[in-house]
C-alpha cells in the first residue's frame, strides 16, 4: 500500500542549447514542503547507504550526477528503482525501509527533506521496523 505511493516523479525541463534547467516547487511537484536538503557525493565504490525507514519524513531522491539503485521496502512488498536522470525524482514516503547502493563514480544523490534532522525519526533496526509495520510493537 505505501510502497504504491513511492513513485517516480517526472520533474519540469527547460531544455536549452546553453544547458538544460531542471526545478521543484513544492506542494506542485512534490506532496510536502521542503526544510532540508541534503546530498550524498564522494561514494566510494561499493558502498551501500541509508539502511534505514523514517516515522514521519517524506523526501524525494534525485540523481543530481551519475547513478545508483534505491531498494524499497514496506515490510509487505519490495521494488528497486535505478536512478540516472537528473529530472526524475522518487518520492519515498514515511514507513518505507530504503537501501542506496550501487554507486556510479561521481554519483550524486541529492534529497530534498520534508523536515529537519531528527534522530527520533529513524528505524535503524529493520527487525523493529518490521515489528511496527506488522503491528508487532510492544
Ligand atoms: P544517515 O541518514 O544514516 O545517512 P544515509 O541515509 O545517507 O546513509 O546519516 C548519516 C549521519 O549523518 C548520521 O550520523 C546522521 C547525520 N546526518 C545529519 O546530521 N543531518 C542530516 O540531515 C542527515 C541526513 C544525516
Amino acid at each position: 500500500m505505501s510502497l504504491d505511493k513511492c513513485q517516480i516523479i517526472h520533474l519540469p525541463r527547460i531544455n536549452d542549447p546553453r544547458g538544460n534547467l531542471t526545478f521543484v516547487e513544492a506542494g506542485r511537484h512534490i506532496p510536502f514542503s521542503i526544510q532540508r536538503v541534503y546530498y550524498l557525493y564522494d561514494v566510494p565504490g561499493g558502498a551501500e547507504r541509508g539502511g534505514h525507514a523514517h516515522k514521519e519524513l517524506h523526501q524525494l531522491i534525485i540523481a543530481m550526477s551519475g547513478s545508483f539503485d534505491i531498494h524499497l521496502d514496506d515490510g509487505r512488498s519490495k521494488k528497486s528503482v535505478h536512478m540516472n536522470r537528473s529530472y526524475y525524482g522518487l518520492y519515498v514516503c514515511p514507513m518505507i525501509w530504503r537501501e542506496i547502493d550501487n554507486f556510479s563514480s561521481g554519483a550524486v544523490c541529492m534529497v530534498l527533506a520534508s523536515n529537519y534532522y531528527d534522530e527520533a525519526d529513524y528505524y535503524r533496526d529493520y527487525h523493529q521496523f518490521i515489528d511496527v509495520v506488522k503491528g508487532n510493537a510492544g
